[in-house]
């Protein structure tokens, strides 16, 4: 499944849908519909990059929109700014294709989201990894949680553009958050992955494990960036205390056993 068809599939379930950033195909259309309702918002190639690809686009003032991919920034007038976004996405293949190829193209390798304010630490975004795995005939379990606090100056948290991983409750602890009742957060995003997790049970029912990318908002309120379906233990060897690094492998281990 790609980002689009995840997003489709978990939008199906009421309690999770609350959760999704709002999601469209990358049209003229669904761009413009999707910049005057949320301000803010986030283009992503569909089958996901490690972060590269993705561009930021904010409204400003006199027609005008901010567009920054990684750590450049610039402006564009509304009525062009399709445009820019196709050239600056499309362009090694431009003097190529026509017009018509270009927005069939887009329309069916990108991806544009409501960009979530992520709460920061210290002026720096983060976003949570949560495992959640499950043994045979065993319910879903979280397993492990950590964060990837964005490389100073970057909007995203992807550990290849700088991103450090931190235990959860380093950056809570950072963050204005910290007012917030720590289990109370991290109890909210439990549920939230549990739920994934039995959605795409019921679609693949021999899955047992998923890496999800999920984020909490100013007001503490948690949201679904990304689902994995392979995701990568090494990252929880980043942090010093290996005991959830530990948890994920003896949860693999047991794959296969009753
Ligand atoms: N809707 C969003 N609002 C705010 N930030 C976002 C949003 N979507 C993505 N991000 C930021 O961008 C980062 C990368 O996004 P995402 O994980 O969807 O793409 P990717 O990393 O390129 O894909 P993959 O993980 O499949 O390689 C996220 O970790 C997060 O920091
Ligand atoms: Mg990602």
């Amino acid at each position: 499944m790609n980002k689009w068809e995840k997003y489709l599939f978990l939008h199906g379930e009421k309690q999770i849908r609350s959760m999704l950033p709002q999601t469209r195909l990358m049209t003229a259309d669904h761009l413009q519909e999707l910049l005057q309702k949320h301000g803010s918002i986030i283009l992503k190639p569909i089958d996901g990059s490690g972060g590269r690809g993705i561009l930021l686009v904010t409204s400003a003032e006199n027609d005008r929109s901010l567009v920054q991919i990684t750590l450049t920034r610039q402006t564009a007038a509304n009525h062009e700014l399709f445009s820019v976004l196709a050239n600056e996405i499309m362009r090694d293949y431009i003097p190529y294709l026509n017009e018509i190829d270009i927005r069939q193209l887009l329309a069916a390798s990108y991806i544009i989201q409501q960009r979530i304010p992520l709460v920061e630490a210290e002026d720096r975004p983060f976003d949570i990894r949560v495992m959640v795995q499950r043994k045979n005939d065993s319910p879903w379990t979280v397993t492990g949680k950590l964060a990837k606090w964005a490389g100073s100056g970057y909007a995203i948290t992807n550990v290849n553009l700088g991103a450090a991983i931190l235990p959860v409750e380093t950056v809570l602890e950072r963050s204005p958050l910290r007012k917030h009742s720590q289990k109370a957060l991290l109890s909210h995003l439990d549920e939230a992955a549990l739920l994934v997790a039995r959605r795409f049970q019921q679609r693949f029912p021999g899955i047992r494990e998923l890496g999800l990318d999920m984020c909490f908002d100013p007001q503490g309120n948690p949201w679904i960036i990304e689902v994995n379906f392979k995701p990568h233990d090494y990252l929880f060897l980043a942090l010093e205390d290996q005991s959830m690094y530990q948890a994920i492998q003896e949860y693999r281990g047991k794959e296969g056993e009753n």
